[in-house]
């Protein structure tokens, strides 16, 4: 590129990148629309919150992963590996302790004797090693900010530290380090140092409330007083609570609502993990583990969907280097959940290791979606499995078609597509999906057309007919864990929908449907989903296609 090309259109380019920045910041603040986040374009448009936990609240009280790379660049990997947001961890003390705020970034690591990340930082973030940890703070929230990248603020802790165990002193109020009238104090403060940050859009108002101080009374009284304190100081943030036992337990919401003077603001989360479960995901059969840990997710949280808030899972995540059995089961339930429910949700975590953790000097972090050195992507496949879940299937204002169905298949993160008529149905990306309805009678028809799902036979692919009153015709969600799509070849074998080694769509015998802990029937697992979302290049049929269609259309009348 020339210089003169760039001085005659960096006039033209600044102008564009301008309207687009407005385009985007004056949708906001979110707000509450029923169980959905939305904008404030139009009548308020869903905006699906994909985000990463960013940890900033451990022993050196800074962002992660300055040792290694720019903030800027770190802000942009975010958005390339497909998250529209950050959840922002921050120690309470980091905005309540002068002598905590005010130390440098240099002195931070100096006093943790990281002599290594002092030099990484000087590399990388010049900038920002001499300004104190609470400025640092302030620069990665206008990196982010600058990058388009959403923020829900999270107090994560008060002590800065790992978090979280029992009797570590930040578990409930009236702990040792959880005074309520400093934490809200905090609170107020954060608020009101990002009131006018277009992109902070949320705040977590604690962490994984817990211990033996946990009472559901006195979490209403403060969880209602930190709501207030933060609205007041800044009307325009979505007020997140978490529930007690490490976020895993919002049941009494089913008795008793939450009071607060303001609305179309609050936000319900929620964690899970495999290992929320210990080693069940492994021990025992995965159809069984998923029924049983998904209607238990859906009675301690999952019922405020219905009851018309939004849920925002806010940890969740696997070891990512596929060798953790446990995580790896857990994780195709888990992305069929929420990809059923169209979830907002917050990956645990970004950083590829840490300056200082629980005593370790440069900490890996297998559940970081970046590797060690913060440069790439720690397993690129991971990203694929979870892209369908970073982009919404539905909600105010973005359908673009009429409410259909598509075919999830969460082992490969693929769904069931065609390309033609003459080719055998195969997985390909979610945004170029298969629409379907799924009838009363349980049958699979291809939206706009006739044609139905039908069994062949074991070990054969998946066709399509026109004859759809047969046994072969119909699709029941079966096992524990209702993954399964089984349907009756034409002589009675039972079957269920399965992929072979080239994503091909078949069936096979039912494999792992109970009992058995030693196989994964992940390859089995199939999730119909709600959708109204346009779908792309498999609306473009074939011309033969197009032909069989209108021929169909006057045979069946
Ligand atoms: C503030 O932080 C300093 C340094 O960590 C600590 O010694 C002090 O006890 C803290 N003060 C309060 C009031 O928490
Ligand atoms: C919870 O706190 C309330 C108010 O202090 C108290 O009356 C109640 O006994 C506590 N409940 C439990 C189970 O400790
Ligand atoms: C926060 O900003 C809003 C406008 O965005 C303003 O109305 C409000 O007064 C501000 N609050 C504080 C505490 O500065
Ligand atoms: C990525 O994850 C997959 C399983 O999901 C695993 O098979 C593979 O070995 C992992 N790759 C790396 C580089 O860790
Ligand atoms: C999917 O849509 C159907 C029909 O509108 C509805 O009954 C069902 O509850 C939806 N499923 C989910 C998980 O929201
Ligand atoms: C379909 O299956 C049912 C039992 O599931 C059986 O009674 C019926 O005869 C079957 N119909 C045909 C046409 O095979
Ligand atoms: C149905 O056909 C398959 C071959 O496609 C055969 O293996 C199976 O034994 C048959 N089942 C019955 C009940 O006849």
């Amino acid at each position: 590129m020339s210089l003169n090309y760039l001085s005659s259109s960096l006039p033209f380019l600044l102008l564009i990148t301008t309207v687009l920045h407005l385009h985007f910041t004056a949708a906001l603040p979110l707000s509450t629309n029923s169980r959905w986040i939305v904008n404030s374009g139009g009548d308020g448009e869903r905006v699906k919150l994909s985000c990463v936990n960013w940890v900033s609240h451990l022993d050196a009280v800074i962002a992660e992963g300055l040792s290694k790379q720019p903030v800027d660049v770190i802000s942009k990997k975010i958005v390339d590996m497909g998250f529209n947001c950050v959840r922002l961890t921050y120690p309470l003390f980091l905005f309540t302790n002068d002598s905590v705020a005010s130390v440098t970034v240099r002195q931070s690591l100096n006093k943790l004797g990281l002599i290594e990340s002092i030099a990484g930082f000087q590399a990388n973030n010049p900038a920002i090693i001499d300004l104190p940890v609470i400025n640092a703070f302030q620069e990665v929230v206008a990196s982010l900010d600058r990058n388009n990248v959403m923020m829900i603020l999270d107090n994560q802790i008060s002590k800065p530290g790992w978090c979280c165990s029992d009797f570590d002193g930040n578990g409930f109020f009236g702990d040792r380090y959880f005074d309520p009238e400093v934490w809200l104090k905090g609170l107020t403060k954060v608020a009101t140092m990002f009131n006018n940050t277009a992109n902070v859009v949320g705040m977590s108002l604690r962490n994984e409330l817990r211990g033996p101080k946990q009472n559901v009374t006195i979490w209403y009284r403060y969880m209602q007083k930190g709501a207030e304190a933060v609205h007041a100081a800044n009307p325009n943030v979505l007020v997140i609570f978490s529930g007690l036992s490490y976020d895993k337990d919002l049941s009494f919401i089913q008795t008793q609502p939450v009071s607060l003077t303001f609305s179309n603001k609050l936000v319900f989360e929620a964690h899970w993990y495999g290992f929320s479960n210990s080693e069940d995901w492994e021990t025992g059969n995965a159809n069984e583990v998923c029924g049983r840990v998904v209607d238990n997710i859906m009675s301690k949280s999952g019922f405020l969907l219905d009851k018309g808030y939004p849920l925002f899972i806010s940890e969740w995540g696997v070891d990512q280097r596929g060798t953790n059995e446990n995580d790896n089961r857990y994780l195709n339930c888990f992305t069929a959940w929420a990809a059923d429910h169209d979830l907002d949700w917050a990956l645990w975590t970004l950083a590829g290791s840490y300056y200082y953790r629980q005593g370790v000097v440069g900490m890996e972090e297998f559940y970081g979606v970046l590797n060690w050195d913060w440069c790439e992507p720690r397993n690129s496949s991971f990203l694929d499995k979870i892209s369908p879940i970073q982009s919404p299937f539905q909600g105010p204002g973005l359908s673009n078609t009429r409410p259909h169905k598509i075919i999830f298949h969460p082992a490969t993160g693929l769904c069931v597509q065609r390309q033609s008529f003459f080719q055998p149905l195969t997985l390909g990306p979610c945004t170029e999906a298969e629409g379907w309805n799924y009838t009363p009678q349980k049958i699979l028809t291809i939206k706009g057309t006739y044609y139905c799902l039908q069994a062949d036979g074991v070990g054969k692919k998946a066709k399509l007919g026109l004859i759809c009153t047969d046994n072969s015709s119909k699709w029941e969600a079966i096992s524990a864990s209702k993954l399964h799509l089984s349907s009756k070849t034409n002589n009675g074998t039972v079957v269920c929908l399965d992929i072979d080694s080239e994503n091909n769509i078949v069936t096979n015998s039912c494999r792992c449907l109970s009992n058995d802990n030693m196989c994964d029937p992940a390859s089995q697992w199939f999730k119909i989903i709600n959708s109204t979302m346009g779908v792309g290049t498999h609306q473009s049929y074939s011309r033969v296609d197009a032909i069989l269609q209108s021929l169909e259309a006057s045979l069946l009348g």
